[in-house]
This record gives C-alpha cells, sequence and structure tokens, in this order.
C-alpha cells in the first residue's frame, strides 16, 4: 500500500476550496503530481477543474517536485448563480499556484485537437458518462508516454465502472491502485494481470457497498471503515 496521506499544509490547501475530492484522494493528486519526472517533457493533464480543488492540488504536488506544467481543462458552463470560471481562477491564485497551470476553457475533445506534449499523469474527473470518459481516454491516452499514470475519479459511477475494465482488454495497462473513488493505472505492458483483476475486483465491491442504505450518522462511519479496509488490503 502507497501513502498518499496528505501533510496538514496540503489538507488546508485541499479544504481551501469547495469541491468533492476527499482528502485522500487530494494527497494522491499531490503526490503523483509531485512524483512527476518532468523528464521527455512530460506534463500533467486534468480533464475537469470545476472550482479547481483537485487542480491545486496537482499544481502544489508539481511545484514541489519538477515543476512539470499542469493543463487543466474545463469548458466551465455558467450555473444559474455562480460562475466557475472566476471562482476557479482566484481559487488558483489565492493558492499561489498560477504561475504552473495552463487552463484550457474548452472541452477535452477541443483541448486534444492539435496537442502534441507527452504526458505523465493524466487525471480524468470531467462527464462521466460511457461515452465521455471512453472519449476523454481515447483522445488522450495515446499522448501518455510508457509509465504512465492514469487516474479516473468517481470510479463507481456507471460510465466509468462500465470502461474501466474495457481498458485492461488491449493489455497496455495495468490497475495499481485505489484510493476513495479513485481508481489509477499505469501505461504499460508489465506487471501483474492479478493485481489488476483483484483492484477491478475491490472497485466493485466499492460500489456495492456505496448502494448499501444505511442511516447517515451509520453510514459515514461504514464508509470512512470500508476505505481504511480497501486502504489496507491493497
Ligand atoms: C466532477 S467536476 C470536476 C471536479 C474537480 N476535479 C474538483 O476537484 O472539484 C466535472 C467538471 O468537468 C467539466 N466537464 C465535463 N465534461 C467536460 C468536457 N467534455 N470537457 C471539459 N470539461 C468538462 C464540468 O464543467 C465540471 O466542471
Amino acid at each position: 500500500m502507497k501513502n498518499f496521506k496528505p501533510s496538514a499544509e496540503i489538507k488546508k490547501l485541499i479544504n481551501s476550496v469547495k469541491g468533492e475530492v476527499s482528502d485522500s484522494e487530494g494527497g494522491f493528486l499531490y503526490h503523483t503530481a509531485k512524483n512527476v519526472t518532468g523528464k521527455k517533457k512530460g506534463v500533467i493533464v486534468e480533464i475537469g477543474a470545476w472550482e479547481g480543488r483537485s487542480t491545486v492540488c496537482l499544481a502544489q504536488g508539481s511545484k514541489d517536485g519538477s515543476r512539470a506544467r499542469v493543463f487543466s481543462i474545463d469548458y466551465h458552463q455558467e450555473g444559474e448563480d455562480e460562475n466557475p470560471h472566476d471562482i476557479y481562477v482566484k481559487n488558483l491564485a489565492r493558492s499561489g499556484v498560477s504561475d504552473i497551470v495552463t487552463h484550457l476553457c474548452m472541452t477535452s475533445e477541443e483541448a486534444s485537437k492539435g496537442w502534441d506534449a507527452p504526458i505523465e499523469f493524466l487525471f480524468i474527473d470531467g462527464n462521466h458518462n460511457y461515452k465521455f470518459v471512453k472519449q476523454d481516454f481515447e483522445l488522450w491516452s495515446p499522448f501518455c508516454v510508457d509509465g504512465a499514470i492514469i487516474a479516473f475519479d468517481d470510479s463507481t459511477y456507471d460510465g466509468v465502472k462500465v470502461f474501466l475494465p474495457e481498458v485492461f482488454n488491449r493489455g497496455d495497462y495495468r490497475a495499481l491502485g485505489i484510493i476513495d473513488s479513485i481508481t489509477y493505472i499505469m501505461k504499460s505492458r508489465e506487471g501483474s494481470l492479478l493485481r489488476t483483476n483483484y483492484i477491478l475486483l475491490l472497485n466493485k465491491a466499492h460500489d456495492i457497498a456505496r448502494h448499501i442504505s444505511l442511516p447517515r450518522p451509520i453510514r459515514s462511519i461504514v464508509k470512512k471503515l470500508g476505505q481504511s479496509v480497501i486502504q489496507y488490503i491493497q
């Protein structure tokens, strides 16, 4: 089991921005971005930033590591009473990470046109419907270098959980682990397929547990316990 535990400082950073990314997931994004080597000009790409909670984790990780550039893609559609784009820009500035992030304010499909940079870490957290997760993966994974990490957020959601097993059909990828609702994989033909199947099984168990209805206070205790067990047995 890898230790992606966020420090108190990183926890504070994560929680300074609204979003669904948990402390453990933020710790994973931070540590994985920090480990990006930047060699071969490999960059970090995220699809789906909303107000920038995941973005600040990736950006701070990169700043504390090799300073690989973070390309953060989100078309930022305006809601009724909020403008996620303005909030995102403010959040990045307040966190002191604007200098390392290039925001591509467009769809993932538009951003991929003309793209030619190698990617070392790809974080997919855009539209979770099957069609879009598949599209994001197919558009961006060809740019991932051998050994690149690809992380899928909300991997127990319908579209993601259906698409995820298909990724392994061609043999170019291996699953590495699960952090709360993120499943992360590596572009590699080496490594255990047994582990890949084990991680997929854990993701299924996580999904089943998510759908058990329990009263709220019990639910959050069971959720925490379940997540700790999944971390422990990986
Ligand atoms: C789940 S939210 C991202 C949450 C974010 N990672 C965080 O840490 O809070 C999904 C975001 O993806 C964006 N999105 C959805 N489909 C997209 C697409 N095809 N291209 C670009 N952005 C997309 C939405 O605008 C939304 O802000």
